[in-house]
């Protein structure tokens, strides 16, 4: 706490706006009340697909509407724009090939949840979407990493998040809860299972965002309504301090989103958050990404990050 005390004196001028004045006993108290915390950025390492045939053409999520037609140009254009952003960013982007007949094979996320350089592969619940859990591991293996067979029905970092040294998962709709143990002996690491209810946040990363991931500062921001009482008595306790969702941010899939610690890129008409987001010391970047949203992805579905 930066605090400056001054016997007998009265301080005029150019005071910090966003500090506090208080008289005590003829001293003056000056302190900081506004000052936002400083926030750290690191670079990250991942892997995103271009939605060169991406399209809705069956229904696995309440998003999708395949008698809607699609703009695959604009899917790749808006797609690029995340990419470019990621770049300016100075992350390390590697990219998979997209395969044709694999239109939701751009939601990287899905792929595998990576960390310690082990790759946890995925294996989808749906068959419209089995084929990309080896086109994944096919990856994972040619990039070194040391790629572990799913036993156990899982979508990858949709439903796995790393905040600190703990594994939130999410199960109810996609990833069985038999995956949990399956990634906490995998990882060696702490893992909190959580439910979530409404089918639209039908992955955990729909409903989570992870803001910070290491150290103390690790926080998120989550939507409240998609869990149940048991996973959201958790969340308060783990994370007395998360940002809170409003629905309209969520609907958006704002928390759909991807932090560096600092720079926080989210769907730009999530206001609120974005709002919240600045309140807190982030930098929020928003993009509009309305043609994957059909497919009930955003920001964090495009994004798989790679951990050494
Ligand atoms: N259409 C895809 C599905 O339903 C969207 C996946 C979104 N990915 C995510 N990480 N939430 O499987």
């Amino acid at each position: 706490m930066h605090a400056e005390l001054r016997a007998g004196t009265l301080r005029t001028g150019h005071d910090n706006p966003g500090s506090v004045r208080v008289r005590l006993g003829g001293m003056t108290l000056t302190e900081p009340a506004a000052t936002l915390p400083a926030r750290s950025a690191t670079t990250r390492t991942v892997l995103m697909c271009r939605p060169d045939f991406f399209t809705v053409s069956y229904r696995i999520n309440p998003w999708m509407h395949p008698q809607q037609p699609t703009d695959t140009a604009l899917a790749v254009a808006q797609w690029e724009t995340l990419h470019r952003t990621y770049l300016d960013l100075g992350f390390d982007v590697r990219l998979i090939d997209p395969i044709e007949g694999l239109p939701d094979m751009v939601y990287a996320a899905n792929g595998g949840f990576v960390v310690d350089g082990i790759a946890y592969g995925a294996r989808f619940t749906y068959p419209e979407r089995q084929p990309e859990g080896p086109a994944y591991m096919d990856w994972f293996r040619a990039a070194g990493l040391d790629v572990r067979e799913p036993a156990e029905v899982n979508e990858g970092e949709g439903d796995f998040l790393l905040v600190g040294d703990r594994i939130l998962a999410g199960t109810g709709f996609r990833s069985a809860s038999d995956s949990h143990a399956e990634v906490a002996s995998i990882f060696g690491r702490e893992v909190v299972s959580l439910q979530l209810i409404n089918p639209s946040f039908y992955h955990l990363d729909t409903a989570i965002a992870v803001l910070s991931s290491d150290g103390p500062d690790a926080n998120i921001a989550y939507l409240p309504s998609a869990f149940d009482e048991r996973s959201l008595g958790i969340l308060r306790e783990l994370f007395p301090d998360a940002v809170l969702a409003t629905e309209e941010d969520a609907a958006w899939l704002g928390l759909n989103s991807f932090s560096d610690g600092h720079n926080v890129v989210i769907a730009s008409r999530a206001t609120t958050f974005e709002r919240d987001l600045r309140a807190r010391g982030y930098n929020p970047i928003g993009l509009d990404l309305s043609e994957l949203l059909r497919g009930g992805g955003g920001v964090k579905c495009c994004t798989l990050e790679l951990r050494r």
